[in-house]
């Protein structure tokens, strides 16, 4: 049997459960022959899931060209609003989690294992430290007394990799800016490896498949937004579309007809309706004209006015900017006075325009991560696809819709349903 062959179990999974599933024989197939397993590391061309897609087999490769000892971090910060699956993915199977990232220790020599996890994620928190005092008493699983658990604060950017770096060394975990890179200089100064926490869930089932057969590539998706179930779904891309996730998550509410949604999370571009029968997969997300990013898939629906969604998002990353780059602060907080003037409406079409001038001006300089592009293809889909809502606000000053923003739901708590956007709760 192929170990793990999905990533999320109907229920907890505590260490005796999780054995009687197949897992931990990986781990005991990377002990029994590391080099083989190194290699399938090497060979795979699963990209990472923390929103960027890189592939990990080159992060493997650049660290395997550094002298050991090396180190790892699994990434569970996950403070991108709307995403739940990593702290849903720990609550529910932790030993899966601890499994991919002892495998990925064994496979690069790591001798420092840290388990980043956010803060405010308590019972992700409490189902590791279960797990840990478990795999302690087990002495088959090896290297569990190398795992560290340091708590992510609870800011966006605590998540990037060079500030998850940062805050493991004792900083105060915002982004250093590349280079050198972790795989070149991390924790303690040694090459690190960074993973994104479902990124290293894969090992698993990666390194518990046969060689030349795929093995499975099941996704978690969280779901927010004007849905009756939100919550975090396992999904097959080379099956699932997003028609069919939002079927799983009961249905369109509010006016029950779709407008858009976001496949990727805030800086994803928007699609509308008629991209709902989209593969839940990369190329197909990218074909459609969006990111996959790590899957934190806001659903808008048809009675909802986008340039108020646009003045959440610019308003959350005007908040989560960490300060330290000038055009940032710039970029970031412009876009969000136009987009806050355009919904009061008082703006005008030369007002928006002056955001492409505004992304000209800081393109070339210098910044220490991404946040600062993450504004661009929200605002620039939303226009493109919903001209008419702009309009509304500039040519005839009022909103044509008659609803306030949907209330939004909690990311990670299928059945529950709170007052807060993701883009609120986020940074709260
Ligand atoms: C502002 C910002 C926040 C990020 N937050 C996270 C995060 O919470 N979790 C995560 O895995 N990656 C996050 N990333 C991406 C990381 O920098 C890095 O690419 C990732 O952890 C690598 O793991 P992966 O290759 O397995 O995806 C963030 C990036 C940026 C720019
Ligand atoms: S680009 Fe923005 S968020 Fe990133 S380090 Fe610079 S100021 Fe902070």
């Amino acid at each position: 049997m192929i170990a793990n062959q999905r990533l999320l179990p109907e229920r907890h999974l505590d260490r005796a459960a999780y054995t009687d599933f197949g897992g931990y024989r990986g781990l005991d197939a990377v002990a029994a022959d590391p080099a083989t397993a190194r290699q399938r590391l090497l060979d795979t061309d699963l990209t990472g899931l923390g929103g960027a897609h890189f592939p990990l087999a080159r992060k493997v490769a650049a660290l395997l060209d550094q002298p050991g000892p090396r180190a790892l971090v699994c990434n569970a910060a996950e403070d991108e609003p709307g995403s739940g699956k990593d702290r849903t993915l720990l609550g529910r199977n932790p030993h899966l989690v601890l499994e991919g990232a002892l495998i990925a220790a064994a496979a690069i020599e790591a001798t420092d294992i840290v388990l980043y996890i956010s803060e405010g994620a308590t019972d992700a928190h409490q189902a590791m430290s279960t797990a840990l005092a478990e795999a302690a008493q087990s002495p088959a699983i090896h290297d569990v007394n190398r795992v560290r658990v340091v708590s992510a604060g609870a800011h966006y950017v605590a998540g990037e990799a060079t500030a998850a770096v940062d805050a493991i060394n004792g900083g105060s975990g915002k982004p250093t800016g590349q280079p050198p890179y972790p795989t070149s200089c991390g924790i303690g100064r040694l090459p690190t490896l960074v993973a994104n926490c479902e990124t290293l869930a894969n090992l698993p089932r990666l390194v518990g498949t046969p060689a030349g057969h795929e093995h499975p590539r099941t996704r978690l998706a969280t779901v927010s937004g004007a849905v009756a179930a939100p919550g975090v779904y396992e999904v097959d891309p080379s099956t699932d579309t997003f028609a069919d996730l939002f079927e799983r998550a009961g249905q369109i509410t509010g006016s029950g007809q779709l407008k858009a949604f976001q496949p990727g999370g805030p800086s994803s571009s928007f699609l509308d309706s008629r991209s709902a029968a989209t593969l839940i997969d990369n190329g197909a997300v990218r074909a459609a004209g969006s990111q996959p990013g790590c899957l934190a898939v806001r659903v808008i629906a048809a009675d909802t006015c986008i340039v108020e969604i646009c003045q959440e998002i610019t308003g959350f990353f005007a908040r989560e900017q960490c300060g330290q780059c000038p055009p940032c602060r710039m970029k970031t907080q412009t876009y969000h006075r136009t987009i806050q003037t355009i919904a009061a409406n008082k703006g005008n079409w030369d007002l928006l325009d002056k955001l492409s001038a505004v992304e000209e001006f800081v393109s070339d300089m210098p910044r220490r991560c991404s946040l600062i592009d993450m504004p661009t293809a929200p605002l620039r889909s939303a226009r493109a696809l919903f001209p008419a809502d702009f309009a509304a606000h500039i040519d005839s000053g009022r909103c044509r819709w008659p609803q306030p923003v949907h209330t939004l739901t909690t990311p990670g708590e299928p059945s529950s349903h709170t007052a807060t956007s993701p883009l609120q709760g986020a940074s709260s």
